[in-house]
């Protein structure tokens, strides 16, 4: 498109076309790109979506919803079973969610890049190939793993693979594809500046993998492969039991298109979003969706009436992802960012309004989708913040505390102070993913952890 319609058609964004002439020929070559490829379409729902704001809480019925008890579905003899066949099929294929901008973290660079195991220092995705790497060696068949990244941190993402030689997997067996970004406004509507002189934009929340899997006829392609399931997992999340064929199993026998792994909130105000009845349908809600009064309401047996925090592990068939047709709603999230101001030249931070979706919301629309509760010592550390809760010292504690409890299962005396394991230690997946293998890979070799010590 010529400048001059572009200029013509955005022409009352004006604030995006100050001093014009000023402006280095390349910045101005990428708002114009930026623009072209703006579908007006999407501009007015997402002002649509600006000017209704949040549905207030009270307007929707919320009802408390029933979770699996993790021994009903861990002790499931035919769960586990089923699973174990499915796996062996390559009936899985694993997701990654790693498209998001880690701003709390802090850290330059994909979030996946991040040194966090205790001794190895090994990167999240290294953690999670591994752990895909143990499952190809025991079952035999190859295990595909997608990762969504988005157009902000594709390019390191896959330098990053290509650097590691796809640690050990077979290249073909990784895909990594790119969700779309959508346009940050102002709190009145209008768009901003990145700092590079480009549109302001966002990746489009983790609900985009559902239209990036689309997008790239990529359900398509793992259908064909014979991946009937996703094992959706996000990449902050070091603890993710991968595969779990008891969730397999589970998920396949309750003729489910979407289960869910939740656990019991450690305060009733923890961030996590909750499975609820929502206007009679089982769904997920954003922590602050439930007001405080919900947050901490009682039950008859003195519990929480909503006790359960979904920690964002889900299985869904594939299919169903591949026929969403619909997109997801769209949420708001206020924050401050980097902008170019064209009056003054220079970089600032402006109030604006993200827009993203949330793959939660898949939840209402699926068949018998299913809660299932877990433990959070075996299952979730998340990495959000570079201190304070769900941080580096807290992801890496999890950790060492996983590995210190499947070593004293083995009958490893493993020292603490104050409830803590003294020593770090790491259980390589590699050396083994879970209690069973270490036990048979030890022997009787190991009786005392008396230093920092590496299993790999
Ligand atoms: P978070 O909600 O923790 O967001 O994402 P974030 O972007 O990683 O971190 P902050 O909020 O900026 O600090 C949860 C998961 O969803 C993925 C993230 O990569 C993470 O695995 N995600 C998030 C996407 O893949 N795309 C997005 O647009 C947003």
């Amino acid at each position: 498109m010529r400048t001059a319609e572009l200029l013509e058609r955005w022409g009352a964004e004006v604030e995006l076309f100050e001093h014009w002439a000023d402006r280095p020929p390349e910045a101005r070559r990428r708002l114009l790109a930026d623009l072209d490829s703006l579908d007006p379409g999407l501009l007015a729902r997402l002002r649509e979506t600006l000017s209704a704001g949040r549905p207030a809480p009270a307007a929707r019925r919320i009802a408390p919803l029933p979770a699996v008890a993790l021994e009903q579905w861990r002790g499931s003899r035919e769960a586990g079973q089923a699973g174990e066949e499915l796996l062996a099929a390559g009936r899985t294929a694993f997701l990654t969610v790693a498209g998001g901008q880690g701003t709390r973290l802090g850290w330059e660079g994909p979030k996946g890049c991040f040194p966090i195991s205790p001794i190895r220092k090994a990167p999240l995705f290294q953690i999670f190939a591994e752990k895909i790497l143990a499952a190809r060696r025991r079952y035999g068949v190859p295990m595909r793993w997608c990762i969504m990244t988005s157009p902000l941190n594709h390019g390191p993402t896959l330098e990053f693979f290509r650097e590691r030689d796809f640690f050990g997997l077979p290249e073909e067996e990784v895909t990594l594809f790119r969700q779309g970004l959508l346009p940050s406004l102002t709190p009145e509507g209008r768009l901003l500046m990145s700092p590079d002189g480009g549109l302001a934009r966002n990746p489009t929340g983790h609900g985009g993998i559902l239209q990036a899997l689309r997008d790239e006829g990529l359900a398509g392609r793992l259908l064909e492969a014979g991946a009937e399931e996703l094992f959706y997992f996000q990449v902050d999340n070091p603890l993710v039991r991968l595969p779990d064929p008891h969730f397999a199993g589970w998920h396949r026998l309750a003729g489910s298109q979407l289960s869910s792994k939740v656990l019991a909130k450690s305060h009733p105000e923890e961030r996590l979003g909750v499975p609820v009845l929502l206007e009679g349908r089982p769904g997920i809600i954003e922590y602050s969706d439930l007001n405080p009064e919900g947050m901490r309401a009682r039950a008859a047996d003195g519990g929480l009436l909503f006790p359960y925090g979904s920690i964002a592990i889900h299985l869904l068939n594939t299919s169903f992802a591949a026929s969403l047709a619909l997109p997801l709603p769209l949420h708001l999230a206020r924050k401050r960012v980097r902008c170019l101001v064209p009056r003054t030249g220079g970089v600032e931070e402006r109030e604006a309004v993200k827009f993203e979706s949330f793959i939660f919301d898949a939840v209402p629309l699926a068949a018998s989708p299913q809660f299932l509760q877990t433990s959070r010592e075996e299952e979730f550390a998340p990495l959000k913040n570079a201190a304070g809760p769900d941080s580096i010292a807290t992801c890496t504690a999890g950790m060492i505390e996983q590995h210190s409890r499947w070593l004293e299962a083995c009958g490893v005396q493993v020292p603490r102070e104050g409830g803590r394991p003294r020593y770090r230690v790491e259980i390589s997946p590699l050396f083994a993913a879970d209690p069973q293998t270490l036990q048979e890979r030890l022997g009787n070799t190991v009786n005392k952890i008396d230093e920092d010590t590496l299993f790999a």
